[in-house]
């Protein structure tokens, strides 16, 4: 090869990795906004009552819930409903629905259940910024605990306001309507017209007493529950027994 061929094919080598640089080369302003969509799918999650709430100018939550109020730590304490892992789960089979759903399905199936809202648009920001929050808790999904055992008695409601007062009125306050901060709850209602409607899944007995006997009072080592098997569903029977809104898609 001459020197003149050599530079010339030299020159084309460098043209290519410079073209391929430029074709792959993504200014930091894209970075930084696939982060910031992580970062508000996180604030929809901790605080939803501030972003998508009633009191906001995009209410598609109908009540002052924070998504964190069952998903406990941002979606990443084990015992608290975790969000980790759960993405590559979808599409998947729900039994509620009878067939598959997507991610964006179950995610409007929490919106208009446990946070008696509206479906959020499939096209906003909102729903984008909750798959990509929901995506970045990467990590093995939790295995499910078992369903609670039933108890030797029959769950009582009369027992669990018992146990409303001497252990969850603290937090919970004894009627039970929460503790209200800003424009959500430093500590959330357990019943009433703020509280999650009767479709969603802590409405349900078993989901509730495994909830509230590894997670309540919270803070609590999931492996040693302050509530007796017994105590959790008498509180669970309290919480049926009282009034919340009604599921509208039925
Ligand atoms: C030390 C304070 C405290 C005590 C005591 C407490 N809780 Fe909670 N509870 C919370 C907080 C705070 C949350 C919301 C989760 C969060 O913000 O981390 C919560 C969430 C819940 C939820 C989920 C609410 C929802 O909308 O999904 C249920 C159910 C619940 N508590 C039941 C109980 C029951 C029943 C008791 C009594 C046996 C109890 N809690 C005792 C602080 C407490």
């Amino acid at each position: 090869m001459t020197l003149k061929g050599f530079a010339a094919a030299f020159l084309a080598v460098c043209c290519a990795i410079a073209a391929g640089t430029l074709a792959t080369y993504r200014p930091a302003a894209v970075a930084t906004a696939a982060d910031d969509l992580v970062g508000y799918g996180k604030r929809l999650v901790t605080e939803t009552f501030a972003e998508i709430g009633p009191d906001t100018g995009k209410p598609f939550a109908g009540n002052r819930l924070a998504c964190q109020s069952r998903h406990l730590d941002a979606g990443t304490r084990p015992s608290g409903v975790p969000l980790v892992g759960v993405a590559k789960a979808y599409p998947k089979f729900s039994a509620r629905s009878g067939r598959v759903i997507s991610l964006a399905e179950r995610i409007d199936e929490c919106m208009t259940r446990s946070m008696n809202g509206t479906t959020l648009p499939q096209d906003s920001r909102e729903m984008a910024a909750f798959i990509a929050y929901i995506r970045s808790l990467d990590g093995p999904a939790v295995v499910q605990a078992p369903p609670a055992p039933t108890p030797s008695t029959p769950p009582d409601a009369a027992r669990g306001a018992e146990v409303h007062t001497r252990v969850c009125a603290a937090c919970h306050q004894p009627d039970g309507l929460g503790r209200r901060a800003g424009r959500g709850y430093e500590f959330p209602p357990l019943w009433g017209p703020d509280s999650f409607n009767d479709g969603a899944g802590m409405d349900r007995f078993e989901r509730a007493v495994g909830f509230i006997q590894r997670n309540m009072p919270r803070g609590i080592d999931p492996a040693h529950p302050q509530l007796t098997l017994q105590e959790a569903w008498d509180v669970a029977a309290l919480l049926q027994s009282k009034p919340r809104p009604r599921y509208a898609g039925r």
